[in-house]
């Protein structure tokens, strides 16, 4: 019997402080051993949005508990582990910093294997901690920062089909939940009133929703959302509907999107067989879920979500993306630094700003 491989995960990227321990089984998943997340919702809850010193701060006050709680839960000691890995980018580099630095520590003091994980590859194989599914497959990333369809073709190897040319899908819920004054985080809140109100109530923007292929835009919702929330005069009801017509609207743009990138999919690796893997805090919403589901039926091809727990931001999916790479040798030096910006596929057009053409 081969050894099974047990990492030590660390993530500090954001406003989630989070440690886990997880070995790899037989069935080619992983036994969850501990997941601690830490949030922060609470402190950054009267600004509307995470404050990255207060972040920081809490990251610092809380990491070595929440390692030792991982620890102590998983009943591994730190001997028995064969690897840490730790959040490196993208994201906050003062809130990174404070994960990054922690994990290399340990693994030199302890003298094991180190791993810098892209936040954005712990979203990427996620789904792969529970479920087994080869590559290819198609990855519709909707998170806090970002919004792409790529192409996973293995560990460390992406191509982008699509990206938002503005704001992230979860950015997008958060900021219409502060305009509609839904509470903070935004997106559980957003997806809260929709059931409350009537879908169909307000006429909103699909932004380039027949132009530039699978390509994402949200800004333009966002402004018509503002524009809107100016007319509810504290009416709940209208408020409701304008949250059910956002999400709606959401839907049915990824609805569309979704399309254009399975076929896309389909030519490039030139199959019938599409799997879709939908992860990222954003793919914790049912109505978007339920709606990919309904398009998966229609057109044919699989939809693959993480359990609900490993869509927002945790520790477990950076445990399994360093174990994916240690597998692959791919290990890093201890003077390995924080990076705001990595994105999975680095020869990906850079789709933001002014000049852009589409
Ligand atoms: N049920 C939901 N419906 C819609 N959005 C949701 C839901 N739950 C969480 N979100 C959104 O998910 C986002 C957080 O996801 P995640 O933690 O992956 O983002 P992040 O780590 O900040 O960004 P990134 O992963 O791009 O670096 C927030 O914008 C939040 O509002
Ligand atoms: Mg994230």
């Amino acid at each position: 019997m081969t050894k099974k491989i047990t990492f030590l995960g660390i993530e500090t990227s954001c406003d989630e402080t989070a440690a886990s321990v997880i070995r790899e089984n037989d069935k080619g998943t992983a036994d969850i051993l501990s997941n601690i997340v830490s949030s922060q919702i609470s402190e950054h809850k009267k600004f509307g949005g995470v404050v990255p010193e207060l972040a920081a701060r809490a990251h610092l006050e809380n990491i070595d508990y929440i390692i030792k709680a991982a620890l102590n839960e998983s009943k591994v000691s730190l001997k028995e582990i064969d690897g840490i890995a730790a959040t490196a980018g993208p994201g906050l580099i003062v809130c990174l910093t404070v994960g990054l630095n922690i994990g290399k520590s340990i693994a030199a003091f302890l003298n094991k294997p180190f791993v810098a994980v892209n936040h954005l590859e712990g979203h990427a194989l996620s789904p792969g901690l529970e479920n087994y599914i080869k590559f290819p497959y198609l990855l519709l990333l909707i998170s806090g920062g970002h919004s792409q369809f790529l192409i996973v073709k293995d560990v460390n190897q992406y191509e982008q089909l699509g990206t938002t040319i503005d704001d992230a899908l979860g950015e997008a819920f958060d900021k219409t939940a502060k305009m509609l004054d839904l509470g903070y985080p935004g997106g559980p809140s957003v997806e809260k009133a929709s059931k409350m109100g009537d879908k169909n109530f307000f006429k909103l923007p699909e932004p380039i929703i027949n132009k530039a292929g699978c390509n994402l835009s949200f800004a333009g919702l966002k402004t018509a959302v503002l524009r809107e929330s100016k007319k509810i005069n504290g009416n709940e009801k209208l408020k409701f509907s304008l949250a059910a017509s956002f999400q709606n609207t959401i839907n049915k743009i990824l609805y569309k999107k979704t399309k254009i990138a399975i076929e896309m999919f389909k030519k490039k690796i030139n199959t019938s067989n599409v799997n879709l893997v939908v992860a990222g805090g954003v793919a914790a919403n049912i109505s978007i879920r339920d709606n990919l589901k309904k398009l998966s039926k229609e057109i044919g091809f699989t939809t693959i979500y993480p359990n609900l727990e490993f869509c927002g931001d945790n520790a477990a999916m950076i445990a399994w993306a360093g174990i994916q790479r240690f597998k692959k040798n791919l290990l890093n030096k201890i003077d390995v630094e924080a990076k705001s910006r990595w994105p999975l596929d680095e020869n990906a057009p850079y789709m933001k700003g002014p000049g852009l053409k589409l």
